[in-house]
């Protein structure tokens, strides 16, 4: 599949190159793709210059260009902007394709733990349902730690739980493939959009077991 992510922090750069690897054709999107390339990394992350280099069969676009004619689109922004980089994608490239939201809602302005800037009777997943309506958004791998996300088989042999939630069911069945091509073993739908809700709001308790553990390389498991 032609595979479009939105997105070049770090986030943006763990799914294109795992998508990359699984054999999709995969094209990142940016705003300035130059200012993008120019970006060299610290101890703490790497720079996405850096990394583009060092994966050189991915391509790097502006978000339009990015977006159009892909067959999936992977939201890998900032939730703060996640709005307006997919205005940027533009409505009509977006219009009947495949939408993987990977956002969160997150608010640092009070710093840390965040705060969620939408929740209880909304969330970050419906807002882009509702303003790009002919998109198939799915709500996925937000709960997890992108790094365990895309590789799911480094921790208990990928017998944790990650979440689906959207309002179109080949859309899910697409997406849910992809995350077992990735190596997810439990894959559960939850339903409609507005179940985004409460994978969103689970980051109140992923942000504090984050702390409480000293690591992000953990997930749940949901036990029936
Ligand atoms: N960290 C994790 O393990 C993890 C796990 C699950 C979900 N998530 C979610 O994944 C998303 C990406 O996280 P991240 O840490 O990789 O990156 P980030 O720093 O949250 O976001 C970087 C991306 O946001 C875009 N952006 C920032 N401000 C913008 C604006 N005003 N207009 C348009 N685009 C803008 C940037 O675009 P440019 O490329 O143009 O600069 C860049 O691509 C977040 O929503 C995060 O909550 C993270």
């Amino acid at each position: 599949m032609r595979i479009a992510v939105l997105g070049t922090g770090t986030v943006g750069q763990l799914v294109a190159e795992r998508l990359g690897e699984l054999g999709h054709d995969v094209v990142v999107g940016t705003r300035d793709v130059n200012e993008s390339l120019s970006r060299v990394g610290d101890e703490s992350a790497q720079g996405f210059g850096d990394w583009a280099r060092s994966n050189g069969r991915i391509r790097v676009a502006k978000l339009s260009e990015a977006a159009a004619g892909a067959d999936v689109v992977v939201n890998a922004t900032s939730g703060e902007a996640s709005l307006a980089a997919l205005a940027l994608a533009g409505d009509a490239n977006l219009a009947g394709q495949v939408l993987i939201d990977v956002s969160n809602p997150l608010d640092f302005s009070q710093g840390f733990p965040p705060t969620l800037f939408v929740s209880d009777t909304d969330s970050l997943g419906e807002q882009i349902q509702s303003a790009f309506p002919g998109a198939r958004v799915v709500k996925a791998l937000n709960t997890v730690n992108m790094a365990l996300a895309v590789r799911p088989q480094a921790l208990a042999g990928g017998e944790h739980t990650v979440f689906v939630c959207g309002d179109d069911e080949t859309a899910k069945a697409t997406v849910i493939a992809l995350l077992q091509d990735m190596g997810h073993r439990d894959v559960l739908d939850l339903g409609g959009i507005s179940s985004s809700r409460g994978t969103e709001m689970y980051l109140a308790l992923w942000t504090r077991l984050m702390v409480t553990l000293g690591t992000g390389t953990f997930n749940i498991k949901v036990v029936r």
